[in-house]
């Protein structure tokens, strides 16, 4: 993703700015997607990355309002139950979320919230609990993937780092597929062979890697748009 000008932050560009260059890469990302998951069901996606701030959040929030505005009824869950932020990102509360669906048994139409973009439902994490990646791994949690499989057209999830805690790699279990996001300059390239393998180790399907940040002026102040490899995935066996 190219880096954002300081007039578009990229916190929620494909909703702030949906002609940018910036939010035409998001469009482009869930197009590739599509494509690579021709023949399979693209249903539950996640983002995944190596470190803390390389753009996980931010990825798979605007991904996600690519998905709601092209008319698919969409769930954002935010499954960093470490440092959760998607309650930041789009201002909404955090006082009934996932965890509290998991462990409170709440049901799960409870803690949906709506947001200001149509089609576009948002589940934040909950109560920071002692053992996030015990919940996540959870029969229950399986079960309700299930359910909300029946609610909505695509489930996508926001996740703490691949390489500091196993949560992500939990997550990827339940996934159609996983966004690697390397944030350029920064991931270091044993970092990014790492997060491949761990993800390939756990037999997650890789569906395209998002370099993010690109620092890259081409022409008057025109941002060169993304750039991914992709199509290295290994079908989940
Ligand atoms: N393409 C981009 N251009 C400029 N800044 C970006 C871009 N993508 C993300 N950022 C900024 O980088 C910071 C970290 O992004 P984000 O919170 O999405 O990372 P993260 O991988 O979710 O981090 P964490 O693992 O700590 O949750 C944020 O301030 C975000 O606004
Ligand atoms: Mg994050």
């Amino acid at each position: 993703m190219p880096r954002s000008t300081h007039d578009s932050k990229p916190k929620l560009v494909a909703l702030a700015n949906p002609a940018s260059p910036l939010a035409e890469a998001y469009r482009t990302l869930r197009t590739n997607i599509q494509f690579s998951g021709i023949d399979e069901r693209v249903q539950f996606l996640m983002v995944a990355s190596a470190q803390s701030g390389d753009g996980k959040s931010t990825t798979i929030s605007n991904l996600a309002i690519t998905y709601a505005q092209e008319g698919k009824k969409t769930l954002l869950i935010d499954g960093d139950l470490r440092k959760p932020s998607l309650h930041h990102m789009f201002g909404i509360s955090n006082r009934l979320g996932l965890t509290n669906v998991l462990v409170n048994e709440h049901p799960w139409n409870s803690a949906l919230r709506a947001s200001d973009i149509p089609n576009l439902f948002i589940m934040t994490a909950g109560a920071l609990p002692p053992n996030p990646s015990e919940i996540l791994a959870s029969q229950r949690m399986r079960n309700l993937m299930e359910e909300l499989s029946e609610e909505f057209d695509m489930i996508l999830f926001d996740t703490p780092p691949i390489l500091a805690v196993t949560d992500g790699l939990i997550i990827s279990s339940l996934c159609d597929g996983v966004v690697m996001v390397i944030k350029s300059g920064r991931t270091k390239h044993a970092l990014a062979r790492k997060l491949k393998q761990s993800l390939e180790h756990a037999k997650a399907r890789i569906f395209g890697v998002v370099l993010n940040n690109v620092k890259r002026k081409t022409g008057e102040g025109y941002y060169d748009y993304y750039r991914y490899g992709y199509g290295y995935g290994q079908k989940k066996s």
